[in-house]
């Protein structure tokens, strides 16, 4: 296999919350970005939400550039046509093998056959994604976390072909944007969300079964363990569908010591999601 090129523009697929992070933080690190969703509302708000991120960041004195310098070195686009000359892809589209796998179906046939394509996947299979194109060497896992620009670790996650040149290739990259990296082998969940979803779904059972109140719960693992946020203050921050959707990933492949909990499959249904509608385990102004 040829050695990955370096990286002068990056591809970007999803304006999300991820997808957006990870065009910034790119972006920030010098590179050429463009950042597909598939409508132009989408992408307006992955913009917008960069915007902001950067003025937060500008406020405290914490980027070399100014932010509109750093925005313009990112485009926005519906076309993933557009990501033609990138050296290397991000995926950040939702939770769901089949879609992933059509994005780098189409992604196989547009990009140049040297490029990488990674995908942000929390919990679904590298090697499942990547025999959907013609390059499974080529393709590897950059699961960043949530909120990318302010968390400093990305796990680079080893598919069953994925080449040794394509990992060092996206420590590499990881490292350029400012994070440091730990490596997973292709398992479900890899190291973080194999831990992190049960540790979620027992605070919420605990929270369920009365054995403190939620702000208990929270409060409990904040100041007995030292974690930034409490099992149900993190699941609102992640968004419980998202939690969800790992949590069957893992009960699915591993069992019933991963069976998501039943109160967050009733928050799910009821369409409260966390933080980004307002409420989930907790009401946000
Ligand atoms: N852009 C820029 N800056 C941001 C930001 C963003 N999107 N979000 C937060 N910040 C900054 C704030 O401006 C603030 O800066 P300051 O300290 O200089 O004033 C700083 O980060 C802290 O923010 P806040 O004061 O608003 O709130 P907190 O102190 O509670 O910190 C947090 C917020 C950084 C999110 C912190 O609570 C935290 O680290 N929580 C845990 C997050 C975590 O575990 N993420 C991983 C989730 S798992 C995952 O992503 C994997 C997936 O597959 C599920």
């Amino acid at each position: 296999m040829d050695e990955p090129a370096d990286v002068e523009r990056v591809g970007v697929v999803g304006a999300g919350t991820m997808g957006h992070g990870i065009a910034q933080v790119a972006a920030t690190a010098g590179y050429d970005v463009t950042m597909r969703d598939v409508e132009r509302e989408y992408v307006d708000r992955g913009l917008e939400g960069i915007d902001s991120s950067l003025e937060r960041l500008a406020a405290k004195g914490a980027l070399d550039e100014e932010p509109a310098t750093i925005r313009s070195r990112i485009a926005g686009t519906t076309d993933l046509a557009d990501l033609a000359d990138a050296d290397l892809v991000v995926e950040a589209v939702i939770e769901d093998l089949a879609v992933k796998r059509d994005v780098f179906a189409d992604l196989d046939g547009i990009v140049d056959g040297d490029a990488v394509l990674a995908t942000n996947t929390s919990t679904l299979s590298i090697t499942e994604i990547a025999s959907a194109t013609g390059r499974p060497e080529r393709v590897v896992g950059l699961h960043f976390m949530n909120p990318v620009p302010v968390m400093d670790g990305v796990e680079v996650v080893v598919g069953e072909r994925t080449d040794a040149a394509v990992v060092e290739f996206a420590h590499g990259f990881a490292e350029e944007v400012g994070k440091e990296t730990w490596e997973s082998d292709d398992k479900p969940g890899f190291v973080t969300n194999r831990i992190l979803m049960p540790w979620i779904n027992e605070g919420i059972r605990a929270y369920d079964e009365g054995v403190a109140t939620r702000e208990d719960v929270d409060r409990g693992m904040r100041l007995g363990t030292n974690v930034p946020m409490g099992p149900l203050e993190l699941a609102d921050h992640i968004g419980l569908d998202v939690v969800l959707d790992a949590s069957e990933t893992l009960h699915e492949e591993l069992g019933d010591r991963y069976k998501p909990a039943y109160l967050l499959k009733r928050k799910v249904a009821a369409g409260d999601l966390g933080k980004k509608t307002g409420e989930g385990f907790h009401v946000y102004e």
